[in-house]
């Protein structure tokens, strides 16, 4: 396996019962690139995302995380190693404050959350100044006391990458990060998602529905369409991609690239 590769997956299927949801998909992430996997509704982009995270072992193929095989390790085993991920539904905890549920994140990964006593004082200390530097990162330092029910959707989302930062990732898999955000919105993930990668250096793999955002942002493109690649490419390439255009993305959404 190619060392400059992050993440593999070689030949990975998952059936559900008869619906082959993802089928011989092989894809390589780049260390320190920003890559999208797109493709129609029901194409298997979550479930290849699962796949890769461990949420589901595939029925036969590898996936490989920085030359190790991972095929079948357990979700939590992964965040180890330095895999996070965000889910396509939001997992915040919406009755807490935003503060609250990226502590939550960071005292688990501190290994405090299962102490019966609260951290001592100078423990905390620097887990609340860890959380604070979490919120900074995605521009959420103000809102760092108010309910996550009250936050637009952006902000939610927000919160949920900086939970997903507090397991000190070296690879963050996000899941239709900007799912029913509105556009002034999907500008805030934007710049949170380059900076990523520019201010932290991590490696980026990420499903998208919106091609502005897909094109703007990911280097490297893989379509997916009823559980198969269907091309893989660089935006330009993907957008000049006749079979891409014909079957999925209609010549509209690509002409201003
Ligand atoms: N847990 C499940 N049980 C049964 N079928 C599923 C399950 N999850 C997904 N599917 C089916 O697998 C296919 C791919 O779904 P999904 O991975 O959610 O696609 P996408 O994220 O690209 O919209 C769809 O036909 C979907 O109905
Ligand atoms: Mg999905």
């Amino acid at each position: 396996m190619d060392s400059a590769m992050m993440l593999e997956a070689r030949g990975v299927s998952k059936f559900f019962g008869g619906v082959k949801a993802v089928d011989e998909v092989s894809i390589g992430v780049r260390e320190g690139s920003i890559h999208a996997v797109i493709g129609p509704n029901g194409a298997g982009k979550t479930t290849f995302f699962n796949t890769l995270s461990g949420f589901y072992f595939p029925d036969s193929g590898r996936v490989t995380y920085r030359g190790s095989e991972i095929t079948r390790l357990a979700n939590w085993k992964r965040i180890v190693l330095g895999m996070g991920r965000t889910f396509q539904t939001p997992s915040v905890f919406a009755e807490l404050t935003v503060r609250e549920n990226v502590m939550l994140g960071v005292r688990a990964r501190a290994g405090v959350a299962f102490r019966l006593r609260p951290p001592a004082g100078e423990e905390r200390e620097t887990l609340e100044h860890r959380v604070d530097e979490l919120l900074g990162f995605v521009n959420l330092g103000r809102s760092k006391e108010r309910l996550v029910a009250e936050l637009s959707h952006g902000g939610q989302r927000l919160c949920e990458i900086a939970m997903s930062l507090s397991t000190e990732p070296s690879l963050v898999l996000l899941d239709e990060p900007m799912a029913g955000l509105a556009e002034t919105e999907t500008d805030r993930i934007i710049t949170v998602i380059r900076d990523l990668r520019q201010r932290l250096g991590l490696t980026v793999l990420f499903v998208e529905h919106n091609m502005r955002v897909v094109l703007s942002l990911a280097e490297r493109i893989t379509v997916l369409d009823r559980g198969k690649v269907l091309a893989e490419g660089t935006p330009s390439e993907i957008a000049a991609n006749e079979i891409v255009r014909d079957a999925y993305l209609g010549k509209e959404a690509l002409d201003h690239v």
